[in-house]
C-alpha cells in the first residue's frame, strides 16, 4: 500500500513538474542576481522524496538543516511538493517573511490543502478571504476569550474524572485530543455533551489524515476520503447555523455563547453579516487549526514534566498556591490565568523544542531579491520554526530546557516564531494559551507521572507527536 501512494506520489510530482517546467521558461530579466544555490534533485521529482522521508523518519527538519549547512545558512533552493521552492532560514528569513505579507509574498498551501477547502481561495473572491482574516482574531483576542476560562476549567474537570482518575495508566497523546475536541466543539459550536462531540469529531480524524497527502481525487486514497469528510462536516455545521439563526432570533440562544454566535451576530466595517457557508469555512478551519496542534503542545508538555522533576515541581507549586487562594469548586477566572507566569514559561519552552506546526509555506508575488539572491515570481518559500529554535545564536545551548529564557521581553524579535509571525500570526494563539494553561492546571493538580517507554521515539505526521502516544503512569496526590 505505502508503495503503491509512493509511486502514484511520483507520477502526480512527475506531471507537474512537466507543466512547470513549460512555464519556467519565461522572460524573467527583471531579475539581476543568481537564483539561491542548492539543487532541485531528480529531474521533475525534485527533492519531495527526501522532504517526505525525512519527516517519515522523524526527522523533518534534517532536510533543511542538511542544506543549510552545505549551502548556505540563509537561504537555499529545492523542489518541494512539484514546486520551485526556497528556503529561508534563521530570524532574518522570518522577518523578510513575515514583514513583506501581502506585499512581496503571500501564504500558501500545497494543493492537497487548497482541495479539501475549495471555498477558501477559488469560489470567494481573494478580497473576502483578505476581509475575513481581519474579523477573525477579532473572536479570539482576550477580551472575547475571558469569558470562556470558566467554560474550560468545567469541560476539563468533566475530561479528566472521565478519562483520567482512577487509572493506573494512560495514552496521553488520545487524551489529549479528546480534551481539546471537546473544548473546541463547547466554544465553537456549543456542542457539549460527549456523544455530539464524538459524532462530530469522526469525520475530522478521516479528514487530518487527508490533508497533507497527494491530492489524487481517486476512490480510496486518503485525500478522497478527506473532501468527502470535509463536505460531511459541512454539512453538519451548516445545519448547526441555521438551527442557531432560529434561537437567535427566538431568544433561545445567547449572542455570546459560543464562537459561532458572535460570527453571525458581528457584521464588518460596512454593516454585513458573514454568509452561512462563510461561517461554516471559518469553523471548519479554527477547528483544524486548533485541535491537533494544541493537543501535540499538551502531549509534549506531559513528556518534559515527566522527565524533569524540578520543573514539574515550580508548575505544582504555582498551580497548588491558585488552588489555595479560591473557595473550593471556584471555577478559574482570567487573573488566575495571569498568576500562571512559570507555567506558560514552561510550555513556551515546550513549543520551542516541540513546535506543532514546523513551518509554512509561503508564494513569491513578484520577483523580488534576497540576500543577493533572485527569487522568481511564483517560486514556494517556506519557513521553519527548528531553523531558529535550535540555533545556539538565537538560544545558548538549545538542547537545554530552560523556561527562565522567557523571562523578562524574552528571546529577540523573530528568533522565537512557534504562532508565525506579523499579518499571519495564528489568530488562535490565545485560545491555545488558555487551554493549555488549564490543561497544565488539572493536570498537575491531580497527578505525579511517569513515562512507560523510557525513550519513545518522535514521528512527525505533520505534527510532532510520540510514536506510540505517550502511554504514562500515574500517581494521585495523596491528599
Ligand atoms: C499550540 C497551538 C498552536 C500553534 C503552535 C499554532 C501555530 C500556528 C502557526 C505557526 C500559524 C501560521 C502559519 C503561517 O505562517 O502560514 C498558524 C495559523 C493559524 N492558526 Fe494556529 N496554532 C495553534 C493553535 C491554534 C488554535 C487553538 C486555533 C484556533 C482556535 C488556531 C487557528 C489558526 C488559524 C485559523 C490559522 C491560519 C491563519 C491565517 O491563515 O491567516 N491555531 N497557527
Ligand atoms: C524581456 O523583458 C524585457 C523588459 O522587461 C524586454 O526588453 C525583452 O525584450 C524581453 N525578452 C523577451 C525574450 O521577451
Ligand atoms: C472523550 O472521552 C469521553 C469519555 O471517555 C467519551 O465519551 C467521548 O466520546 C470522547 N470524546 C471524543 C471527542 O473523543
Ligand atoms: C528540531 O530539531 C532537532 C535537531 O536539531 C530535533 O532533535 C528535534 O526533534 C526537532 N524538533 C521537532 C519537533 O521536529
Amino acid at each position: 500500500m505505502e508503495l503503491f501512494y509512493v509511486s502514484l506520489l511520483c507520477l502526480f510530482v512527475l506531471l507537474v513538474s512537466l507543466s512547470l517546467h513549460l512555464l519556467f521558461f519565461r522572460n524573467r530579466s527583471t531579475l539581476s542576481g543568481p537564483l539561491p544555490p542548492g539543487k532541485t534533485g531528480w529531474p521533475m521529482v525534485g527533492e519531495s522524496l527526501e522532504f517526505l522521508s525525512c519527516g517519515w523518519k522523524g526527522h523533518p527538519e534534517k532536510f533543511v538543516f542538511d542544506r543549510m549547512a552545505k549551502y548556505s545558512s540563509h537561504v537555499f533552493k529545492t523542489h518541494l511538493l512539484g514546486e520551485k521552492a526556497a528556503v529561508f532560514c534563521g530570524s532574518p528569513g522570518n522577518k523578510f517573511l513575515f514583514s513583506n505579507e501581502n506585499k512581496l509574498v503571500q501564504a500558501w498551501w500545497p494543493n492537497s490543502v487548497n482541495k479539501v477547502f475549495p471555498s477558501s481561495t477559488q469560489t470567494s473572491s481573494k478580497e473576502e478571504a483578505i476581509k475575513m482574516r481581519k474579523m477573525l482574531p477579532n473572536f479570539l483576542k482576550p477580551e472575547a476569550l475571558q469569558r470562556y476560562i470558566g467554560i474550560m476549567d468545567h469541560i476539563a474537570g468533566r475530561h479528566f474524572s472521565s478519562n483520567w482518575e482512577n487509572k493506573d495508566q494512560v495514552k496521553v497523546f488520545p487524551l489529549c485530543k479528546n480534551y481539546t475536541f471537546w473544548i473546541a466543539s463547547r466554544l465553537f459550536v456549543s456542542v457539549e455533551e460527549p456523544t455530539e462531540v464524538a459524532k462530530l469529531l469522526e469525520p475530522f480524524n478521516v479528514l487530518a489524515s487527508g490533508l497533507i497527502s497527494v491530492p489524487i481525487d481517486l476512490p480510496g486514497t486518503p485525500f478522497y476520503r478527506a473532501v468527502k469528510a470535509s463536505n460531511q462536516i459541512r454539512k453538519m455545521l451548516v445545519a448547526l447555523i441555521k438551527q442557531r439563526k432560529v434561537d437567535l432570533a427566538e431568544g433561545k440562544a445567547s449572542p455570546t455563547q459560543d464562537i459561532m454566535s458572535h460570527m453571525l451576530t458581528t457584521s464588518d466595517e460596512n454593516g454585513k453579516f458573514m454568509h452561512e457557508l462563510d461561517v461554516a469555512d471559518k469553523i471548519l478551519g479554527l477547528l483544524i487549526g486548533g485541535h491537533d496542534t494544541a493537543s501535540s503542545a499538551c502531549t509534549f508538555i506531559v513528556k518534559f514534566l515527566a522527565e524533569l522533576p524540578e520543573i514539574y515541581e515550580g508548575v505544582y507549586k504555582e498551580q497548588m498556591e491558585i488552588i489555595k487562594s479560591k473557595a473550593p469548586g471556584e471555577l478559574l477566572n482570567w487573573d488566575d490565568i495571569q498568576k500562571m507566569k512559570y507555567s506558560w514559561n514552561v510550555a513556551s519552552e515546550v513549543l520551542r523544542l516541540a513546535p506543532p506546526l514546523q513551518g509554512a509555506f509561503r508564494e513569491a508575488l513578484t520577483d523580488f531579491m534576497y540576500n543577493g539572491f533572485s527569487i522568481p515570481k511564483g517560486w514556494k518559500i517556506y519557513w521553519s520554526a527548528n531553523t531558529t529554535h535550535r540555533n545556539p545564536e538565537c538560544f545558548p545551548e538549545p538542547e537545554k530546557f530552560d523556561p527562565s529564557r522567557f523571562d523578562g521581553s524574552g528571546p529577540a524579535p523573530y528568533t522565537y516564531v512557534p504562532f508565525g509571525g506579523g499579518p499571519r500570526m495564528c489568530p488562535g494563539k490565545e485560545y491555545a494559551r488558555l487551554e493549555i494553561l488549564v490543561f497544565i492546571h488539572h493536570v498537575v493538580k491531580r497527578f505525579r507521572w511517569e513515562k512507560i517507554i523510557p525513550d519513545e521515539k518522535i514521528v512527525v505526521d505533520p505534527m510532532p507527536i510520540p510514536a506510540k502516544g505517550l502511554p504514562v503512569r500515574l500517581f494521585p496526590h495523596t491528599a
